[in-house]
């Protein structure tokens, strides 16, 4: 945790948020270190623009359809800079974006992947993890660079696969170790104990290794 004040985060979402609703109780606790200052979808019927609300969170609603993605980027951009923000937090964002922009917010944007990258990045990733036969699932907190799933990896948790896992049974058990991850991640990079440097992680603290490695259920 750090004394200075909690950096201004986004969370940007296209979906139903559940990863913003562990966020957003996360940074209840007194001292985290990132305040949740704007909440972007680039879906308007998006379920998370319904947590951000009720947990009193600025929202706005960046549609991609209809406009070039340097359009959708430059709004993207200006709805960031109009609530000063510092840090961006990917939760369920469905968009690529451009190398430009993730350059943009180098060290300063982070995503979530429902895998153990460099293990299935992309879509469909409880699915190829069975089809590949693998015994450990799991979940990845990584800076963003202009690779899809490919930046610095921040924090990981791994939970079993079970032999009658279907993609939805191992996306659940994946989905509640994500909901302690990304609370944990976040936290260290608003509060500075990681940054990216020349591309990977510079730690300031001694890396939590039970947490990251395994959550606390
Ligand atoms: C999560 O599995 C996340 O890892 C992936 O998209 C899903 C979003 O779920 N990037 P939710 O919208 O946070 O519930």
């Amino acid at each position: 945790m750090t004394t200075d004040a909690p950096m201004r985060t986004a969370v940007l979402i296209s979906g139903r948020g559940s990863n913003l609703a562990a966020l957003i109780e996360a940074a209840r606790a007194p001292g985290y270190p990132a305040r949740l200052a704007l909440v972007v979808s680039n879906e308007p019927g998006a379920g998370g623009l319904a947590h951000a609300a009720a947990a009193g969170i600025p929202t706005a609603v960046v549609p991609h359809r209809g406009r070039t993605k340097a359009d959708f980027e430059a709004a993207l951009q200006a709805a960031l800079e109009a609530a000063g923000i510092e840090l961006i937090a990917l939760a369920g964002f469905m968009r690529v974006l451009s190398p430009g922009f993730a350059q943009r917010w180098a060290g300063r944007m982070i995503n979530i992947h429902p895998s153990l990258l460099p293990a299935f990045p992309g879509l469909d990733t409880h699915a190829r993890a069975l089809a590949a036969g693998v015994r450990l699932a799991g979940c990845t907190v990584h800076f963003v660079s202009a690779e899809v799933d490919g930046g610095a990896i921040i924090g990981q948790a791994a939970v079993p696969v079970r032999p009658d896992d279907t993609p939805d049974s191992l996306a659940a058990r994946v989905l509640s170790a994500e909901h302690r991850l990304y609370p944990a991640c976040l936290a260290l990079v608003a509060s500075r104990q990681v940054r990216l440097e020349g591309g990977r992680l510079d730690w300031s603290a001694t890396p939590a290794e039970g947490l990251l490695a395994n959550p606390p259920a």
